[in-house]
This record gives C-alpha cells, structure tokens and sequence, in this order.
C-alpha cells in the first residue's frame, strides 16, 4: 500500500469510528505530514483522496473538512424522451406567480443571499457613475455593451486561460436573455434543440416560447452530462443546438469533466449542431478551482458561451454577456431589434465595482460560505428527513437536489408555500413534468435558525406526503 493511501486509510477510520466528526476540519497538510512522518504532497495526495470519495470537502484558505454522513445519490433514471417532443409542463406556470412573492423563505430561489453579496461597494459604484458620469449613465449604452465592461470580461476569461476578445462580447439581461437571443438567432420554430434532462427551468420556458422541440440528454448527478447518450441523439436526428450547462448543472450541482466536455463538442461539431453553453455557474467552483468553459477547446467556432453577474455579484443590476464567437454580429442584429441595447447604468456601475476591488477575493469567500451552507443543509437532511431521503453532492452552484422515493413534490411544494417556505418540485426541471419524487433547495441562505426550522418542517411534511 501506497503511503498516501495509508494515510487516507488512517483517516477513513477515524471518521467512520466519529474520532473525527462530520463538519470537522482535518489537521492540517503540514499537521498530518509531520505527525505521520510523510511529505506535504504525500499528505495533499491523502487529503485528495478522501475528497474524490466524498469523504471530505476542501474549503478555500480554511482545509479540509468532514462532509456531514451524506444521504445516498439520487438514482439516475434513463429520460424516457426518446423523439424530439414540445414542452408541456403545466408548472412553469408556478414559477412566475412565486418569484413575485416577497413574504417567502426563499429555498426556492437559487441565488445568493444578499448578505453574501457586496451590496455595500456595489451601491458606491452605482452612485459614483451617476455622480461623475451622469451623461453615460442615462444615455443608451452602445448596442454591444460598453467596452470597458466588455474587456473586464474578456480578462477574467483570460485569468481561467480562455481567450476571448471583447469584440465578440454582447452585453444582455443576465444569462437568460443570453440565452434566449442565441435560440432566436440560430433557430426556427420546429427545430429540435438538444436539453439536460434535468435542467433549468428558465431554459424549457426560453424553448417553449419559440416552439422548438426537445430532446433530452441525461445529466447524471456523479457525472454530468451523459456524453454517449448525447453522441447517440445527435446520430439519430438533426439537432440544430444544445443548450448544456457543463459546470454545475442546476439543479444537479453536478460537474461534467474535462475529457467529456471535448468528446460532447467533439460530437456536436461532427454533427453540426451548435452548443450554447450556459456557464453561468462556472465562477461557483466550492474548491476554488474554476472548471474550464466549453469555449477553452472549441477549435471550430460552435460554441456561444453566456454568462452572468447574477449569481456572483447582483441578479437584480440584470447584466450578463454572450461570447458569440462566428455567431457575434448575427447575435448582435437580433440584440437590436430586440432591446436596442442593455441599460447603461448597471454596466457602469459593474465597471467601476470590478476595476476597484479584487473579484476572486470576493469569490472565495462566496464559495466558501455556500460550501459551508450546504453542508449544514446535508447534514439537517442527513437527520432530520426520512431515511430513504438521497441527496446530490454538488462541487459548486447554489443547488441541492433532494429525491424522496414515493413522495408527491408538488403536494409538498404546496404545503410548504402555505408554511411560508418556498420550494422548486422537481417536475419543474424537465419537459414533461418527470422527477415528481424531487426537490431542489437554494443553498444561497447562509446557516440561521429559521433555516434550520424550515428544513426540518420541510422534512416532516415531505414524510406527510409520501404514498
Ligand atoms: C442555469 C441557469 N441559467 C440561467 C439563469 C438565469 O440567469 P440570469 O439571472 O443571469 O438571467 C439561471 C438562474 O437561475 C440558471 O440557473
């Protein structure tokens, strides 16, 4: 046996016999090489290992910790939609009244609380654009976006070793808007666009609005996006664009790697089909380590990559982008008789926050404390809901996926709602109304009480609700 394997096989035993209880930080790296007489790589390569097992979790700047005695993964089910078929699912409806309501405690919701945004320097942005450039701020914003606010994207792209120039940058209202210009651009109605099953609810409503059809490729919870099943889809039909969220599927919080992510553009290039990748999630690695976009190995201009500030900085200053690569001035045209162009204000203002203070500081911390709140939220699933209870053990995002065997998601989500406790049933995550047994959390609410309470109502009535 390897002596990093020894050493991970010392600390599997000390946290299976509770020496070393769930929420607990390990020693550290330099704690454990000197008390077992081994080097600091040999110690990180131990510490590694019980993280790929799900045994531990690292957090930014603080170490390892002791992930809380996890429910198993939800099981993965094959998407029966095997033809490409329309959207129908009667709970979309849902989602609009709901975001409308102030009086909730937000599960349902993934976003970042505001206390975990940096309100404070964001609101000294705004206000300084108006006072210094109050002529900027209130006139149209060039169609495209303002350059400044384009080239600080193109740099943190730069910064994750993606190379992206501003020109090919359109500024939109938030990710979603990103989205739904690419779908406008490149599609017609009755095209087959390629989805997650499941995915984000916003991206179903996008593609049932231009009456698109569907076919859905599995996301599985350990994998991501099931790559062989997407080759196979893609040789049985003409695809015209998928929309594929690789970096933490919402809601799965789950990750796809970088070997699958060049075989699925490898196959989408092949078969002509082009991919908007929703990477919206990609600044909310829990590690630290941001995975790669899509566009790092998109060798042929088939990839408009979008993102967003909404889940890192502010949702509601509604400002995102699209890297439109071969597709920019097509985009562009489509961005134009759509809005003209987005308000020029918040771009200012995001301008002016990300040139004054240090965005990855901001990030770790973020990721940190989203790391932090969905362990406990594990934990209190772990102990307060049934037994048959599985849950995903997302990397990164704002998601945690529950699934309760038997239970009715949808007569839970309303007995919550009369509670007061905003939920996401997991019919709202597919085309047809599937995962009717599942739930997805926000893990954006840092740890209160109130929190605490909720989950373990939420956990009783899901037990109400079981058939
Ligand atoms: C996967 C995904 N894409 C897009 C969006 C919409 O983001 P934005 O607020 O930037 O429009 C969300 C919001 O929850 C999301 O989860």
């Amino acid at each position: 046996m390897l002596l990093y394997e020894r050493l991970a096989n010392q600390l599997r035993t000390q946290i299976a016999q509770g020496s070393l209880r769930a929420g607990e930080r390990l020693p550290s790296i330099r704690q454990l090489a000197h008390s077992h007489g081994v080097s600091i790589a040999t110690a990180v390569q131990a510490c590694l290992e019980l993280e790929r097992e799900g045994l531990a979790q690292a957090r930014p700047r603080s170490g390892y910790f002791v992930r809380a005695a996890t429910p198993p993964l939800p099981a993965t089910r094959p998407t029966r939609r095997r033809t490409p078929g329309t959207v129908s699912n009667p709970m979309l409806q849902d989602v609009l009244d709901m975001l409308a309501r102030s009086d909730l405690l937000p599960l349902h919701s993934a976003t970042p609380s505001s206390a975990l945004l940096p309100q404070a320097a964001l609101t000294a942005s705004l206000s300084r654009c108006l006072r210094h450039t109050p002529g900027a701020a209130l006139d149209y914003a060039p169609p495209q976006g303002h350059l400044t606010l384009r080239r600080l994207i193109a740099q943190r792209y730069a910064q994750v070793g993606v190379t992206v120039s501003p020109e090919e940058i359109v500024i939109t209202a938030g990710a979603m808007e990103a989205i739904s210009l690419a779908l406008r651009t490149l599609t017609q109605a009755g095209d087959v666009v390629l989805v997650e099953s499941p995915t984000y609810h916003g991206i179903l409503q996008a593609v049932a609005a231009l009456k698109l059809k569907v076919l859905e490729v599995p996301n599985l919870p350990d994998r991501g996006i099931d790559v062989a099943r997407l080759e196979q889809l893609l040789q049985q039909n003409t695809v015209r664009a998928a929309v594929l969220v690789p970096n933490f599927n919402n809601p799965l919080g789950s990750l796809t790697s970088d070997h699958d992510k060049q075989a699925l553009l490898k196959s989408c290039a092949r078969h002509k089909t082009v991919v908007i990748e929703d990477d919206i999630y990609g600044e909310l690695a829990w590690s630290g380590q941001r995975p790669s976009p899509l566009r790092r190995w998109d060798r042929h201009g088939n990839v408009i990559t979008c993102g967003s500030y909404s889940k890192i900085l502010a949702p509601g200053l509604r400002v995102g982008w699209l890297v439109g690569s071969d597709w920019t001035d097509a985009l562009l045209r489509t961005k134009y008789f759509s809005t003209v162009g987005s308000a020029s204000l918040p771009q200012l203002a995001l301008a002016d926050y990300l040139q004054r203070h240090d965005l990855q500081r901001h990030l770790r911390q973020l990721c940190r404390a989203l790391a932090d709140n969905a362990q406990r939220m594990h934990q209190a699933v772990a102990h307060d809901w049934p037994a048959s209870t599985r849950a995903c053990t997302p990397r990164g995002g704002l998601s945690l996926w529950l699934q309760l065997p038997g239970m009715n998601a949808q007569a839970l989500f309303d007995a919550a709602l009369r509670e007061g406790i905003g939920t996401a049933p997991g019919t709202l995550f597919s085309s047809r109304g599937e995962y009717t047994d599942c739930l997805r959390l926000s893990c954006g609410l840092p740890w209160s009480k109130a929190l605490d309470h909720a989950l373990r109502r939420l956990g009783q009535l899901a037990a109400k609700h079981v058939a």
